[in-house]
């Protein structure tokens, strides 16, 4: 099949290019003029596991290009993709913007039978505004389906190729099929193939990311309860998550969840349920939770301190949201290192991929490091925002000689609160009882 995906960001890319990958040709196109140019000299904008190979070696066999002229790339294909950006408008809702110039820029080239599928992240009735749109602007019924996106960054390609199902949202059997079609390749082990009405797949990728969101919010919740109670949450976890009805996935404490999707998704879905009349309490109470739980491990920092802040050298591990990303959009620890500058700490930063797009927000405010131990070069803290694997198994002695004090904020729970002790350091972790040494 011939496909036009529009938007080159973290979604339109990873999928362009497994679809590439599965023998379709598929052409990737994008307003930003550098990151196409770069993407046609082998550049990959972002950071995910795999994805560079795999685009370098579909662009090679020509099965994946990357252009601007987004009129002749519609005009050539069977399906058009659409995944450009939905970001949260000041109100909380989505902001359809991107969207909606995009459909009027390809409404005069589409070919008669071309099916244009939603990929990005939109509110119900989007799929019928845009098919209302396009029977306005072409003088015919159009084929418009949805098909959300589940994939989580930091193993994107895992999660396209190996999905635990497709959601399509569809008007007939033939606009189900074509889209069966483009992804058998990836359901050879029997996952399903959802097939469900627009509205249905729509609101599928929001509530997916709203419970997902809620049991984050949860268990940050029940960690600061815990922790409080001179409880330790790592044993409450293990205590309910081997309840088959409540399972471990997604109970993990930590300072609280960032990224492009699930902060948007969660107020954006909260403003659907606000426009129809209903109170999204939950959705409120995720979200409220959530924006406090980004504030725990700074106010940590800050008790401990107190006034001497202002002259102590905090070292950070972890920018990104979570790991295997490079992606920082909001990320917990710009909420501490803001908090820091405003303070007056020094702040040294140390991430494996992330470091640049946080240079590129706070260029010389912050110092940064190229490996995790010579960020601790002279620290009164070190504060753990990420859980990237590189920082789990450190050498305690080597960290303890390099910092000016022991004293560790853990907001990822990585290490064992009786190895701390025993390693002389002062410890503080999310809903376990602190380590004083
Ligand atoms: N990032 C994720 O993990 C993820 C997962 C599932 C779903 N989603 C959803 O997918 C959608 C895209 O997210 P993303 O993270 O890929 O966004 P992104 O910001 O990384 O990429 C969007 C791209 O669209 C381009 N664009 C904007 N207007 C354009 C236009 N008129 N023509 C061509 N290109 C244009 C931008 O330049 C950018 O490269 C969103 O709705 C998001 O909610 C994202």
């Amino acid at each position: 099949m011939k496909l036009t995906m529009i938007g080159t960001g973290y979604v339109g890319l990873v999928t362009g290019t497994c679809f590439a990958n599965s023998g379709n040709q598929v052409t990737c196109v994008d307003i930003d003029e550098a990151k196409i140019e770069g993407l046609r000299q082998g550049k990959i904008p972002i950071y995910e596991p795999g994805l560079s190979e795999m685009v370098l070696r579909n662009a090679e066999a020509h099965r994946l290009h990357f252009t601007t002229d987004l009129a002749t790339a519609v005009a050539a294909a069977d399906m058009v993709y659409l995944a450009v950006g939905t970001p949260p408008s000041a109100d909380g809702s989505a902001d359809l913007t991107a969207l909606r110039n995009v459909v009027t820029q390809i409404a005069p080239h589409l070919r008669e039978n071309a099916m244009v599928v939603i990929k990005s992240t939109v509110p119900v009735g989007t799929n019928a505004e845009t098919y209302a749109r396009l029977k306005e602007l072409t003088g015919r019924e159009c084929r418009v389906a949805s098909n959300p996106e589940f994939l989580k960054e930091g193993a994107a390609i895992d999660d396209f190729t190996k999905p635990d199902r497709v959601v399509v949202g569809v008007r007939t059997e033939r606009d189900a099929k074509m889209l069966h079609e483009l992804y058998a390749p990836f359901l050879r082990t029997d996952h399903p193939f959802l097939s469900m009405s627009p509205e249905s797949a729509e609101l599928t990728k929001y509530v997916a990311n709203a419970l997902l969101s809620t049991k984050i919010s949860f268990i940050n919740e029940m960690a600061n309860i815990c922790e409080r109670m001179g409880g330790d949450i790592n044993d409450v976890r293990r205590g309910i998550g081997h309840d088959q009805r409540i399972g471990f996935a997604f109970l993990f404490p930590g300072c609280g969840y960032g990224g492009s999707c699930f902060p948007k998704d969660v107020r954006a879905l909260a403003s659907i349920a606000r426009d129809q009349g209903i109170n999204p309490q939950i959705m409120d109470a995720v979200d409220a939770v959530n924006q406090a739980q980004k504030h725990v491990l700074i106010g940590k920092i800050e008790s401990y301190f107190g006034d001497q802040l202002k002259d102590k050298h905090i070292a950070i591990w972890g920018l990104a949201f979570k790991p295997r990303t490079d992606d920082i959009r909001e990320a917990p620890a710009l909420v501490m290192i803001d908090r820091l500058l405003e303070i007056g700490a020094k702040v040294t930063v140390h991430d494996p991929e992330a470091a640049n797009n946080v240079r590129q927000k706070y260029g010389d405010a912050l110092q940064y490091a190229d490996n995790p131990l010579d960020a601790l070069q002279g620290a009164d803290a070190l504060a753990i925002n990420t859980e990237w694997s590189e920082y789990r198994n450190p050498d305690f002695d080597e960290m303890k000689s390099l910092m000016n004090t022991p004293v560790v904020f853990d907001g990822r729970n990585l290490f064992d609160s009786d190895t701390m002790a025993e390693h002389g350091f002062t410890y503080f972790s999310i809903g376990r009882v602190p380590v004083n040494n």
